[in-house]
């Protein structure tokens, strides 16, 4: 439970960086998730475009549009009483151009609710993430495995190539980002940015050296059949139980047992 309920701020994260306090993030793509997370004292929900495979049921996160994550970063920040929402730039929404990223962030200040964007990418993404923040919308950047760039990476890949992660990560900080996703790079490479980078790291399979952590929330459910990434606590089966619910379900109305007296009108 949150020992403070006044909303979270991007000046929260700064402030827990300094303290060494840990910042706990999960995905939320629906008003009565993101409800309940933020009652159970979540600091910030990210509406990821993991929204595809989360989700939509797709392979890669490339085919989420701009329009679907307004329609749903709107229903989560509606949901949020005390945690701060950020909400990411889908595929080819900001890397055209840098105005194209200014108006598809501020549509999603403006249309959502959402108090941040997400950006991926480092020294490639640097530019455009000055632009954004110049406009007055707080970025959050991502860097190491960057799903959109699942095709030129050649699938989901632990990156390892510390120099070049390293500087992505500088690149997001001095571009004006407040924080800064690490996906899936070895934890003694998170934990010496972690100490490099003035902004807090919000690490997903990047070890315990981070300033912070995120999963997705489907995958700390038990909500997605066959995946299992390494790095994701099942916290719960949530899946199972679904479907030894319905089964029920099923066996009830076929038997006769269902709908009873008392769930019935006279
Ligand atoms: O889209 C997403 O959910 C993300 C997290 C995995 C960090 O970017």
């Amino acid at each position: 439970m949150p020992t403070d309920d006044r909303p979270v701020s991007v000046l929260d994260f700064d402030a827990w960086k300094k303290q060494g306090r840990k910042i706990t993030t999960l995905t939320a793509y629906d008003f009565p998730t993101a409800r309940w997370l933020d009652d159970a004292g979540v600091d910030c929900l990210l509406v990821g475009d993991s929204l595809g495979t989360a989700v939509q049921g797709r392979d890669t996160t490339l085919g989420v549009t701009l329009d679907q994550m307004v329609y749903h970063a709107e229903m989560v920040a509606r949901a949020a009483r005390r945690a701060f929402v950020v909400c990411d730039l889908p595929f080819l929404s900001y890397q055209a151009s840098r105005p194209q990223a200014i108006r598809n962030a501020g549509r999603i200040l403006k249309e959502t609710g959402a108090k941040a964007v997400k950006l991926e990418g480092g020294v490639r993404t640097a530019a455009a993430i000055r632009a954004v923040v110049d406009a007055q919308i707080p970025v959050m950047g991502h860097v190491g495995l960057t799903p959109q760039s699942v095709r030129k990476f050649g699938g989901f890949k632990v990156q390892r190539q510390a120099d070049a992660i390293r500087a992505d990560a500088m690149a997001v900080a001095e571009a004006g980002a407040f924080a800064v996703v690490l996906e899936c790079v070895p934890a003694s490479l998170a934990a010496t940015i972690t100490a490099e980078v003035p902004i807090p790291t919000i690490g997903i399979g990047a070890g315990a050296g981070c300033d912070g952590q995120v999963l997705v929330i489907q995958d700390m459910l038990g909500l997605l059949e066959g995946f299992r990434p390494r790095f994701a606590r099942r916290y719960v089966e949530l899946g199972e139980a679904i479907k030894q619910a319905a089964g029920r379900y099923v066996a009830d109305v076929r038997s006769g047992d269902f709908p009873g007296e008392s769930e019935s009108f006279r």
